[in-house]
């Protein structure tokens, strides 16, 4: 997991979203309401933080590093964007499934569990190690601040919820220039 503040936000994510995954694997062994009360708090965590997580590294990560590393030339690069496309896709199904109320099918429910653990693994331990190899600090400097400015935009918390209270994105635009 990466501590390098261009980075961190996106890794502390990570680590609540594998804590996620963990939760509900287990609770694909349990009883039937457990299993429902999970994947409401998987829906919520996806729609509050997650669409943001993939919407920042499409939007800010991956631009500041395509001017070094075009994404085309980059099958990892390529394979993010792919399996956004995946995550994305699984979650709308899985959102429609249960607002209906159906049974939730377990093959489903492992794909998407395994799909995120390898995209995790993928940015983890191939992308991200790579970024901070290949930007020069300055870019990594850069990447940080657009980050922060993302996160305030979006009212996320930029590195753990209890060190950055939300704020209404009135209050920043009011008020820029304050932390
Ligand atoms: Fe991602
Ligand atoms: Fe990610």
């Amino acid at each position: 997991m990466s501590y390098h503040p261009a980075l961190q936000a996106l890794s502390f994510d990570h680590r609540q979203m594998i804590a996620m995954i963990h939760k509900i694997h287990k609770a694909l062994h349990g009883p039937p309401k457990e299993l429902r009360a999970n994947i409401d708090d998987l829906l919520s965590y996806w729609q509050e933080n997650g669409t943001f997580h993939i919407w920042e590294e499409e939007a800010i990560l991956l631009p500041i590093l395509h001017y070094r590393t075009p994404i085309s030339s980059n099958s990892h690069l390529q394979q993010m964007l792919d399996d956004h496309a995946t995550i994305r896709d699984s979650f709308h199904n899985l959102s429609i499934t249960f607002e209906a109320g159906d049974p939730l099918e377990a093959d489903h429910l492992h794909f998407l569990g395994l799909t995120l653990l390898r995209h995790i693994s993928l940015e983890e331990i191939l992308v991200f190690p790579k970024l901070l190899k290949r930007l020069p600090e300055p870019d990594l400097a850069e990447l940080a601040i657009r980050a922060k400015l993302f996160r305030k935009f979006m009212d996320l918390p930029h590195r753990r919820p209890d060190q950055a209270p939300l704020r209404r994105l009135d209050d920043y635009l009011s008020s820029p220039a304050s932390p």
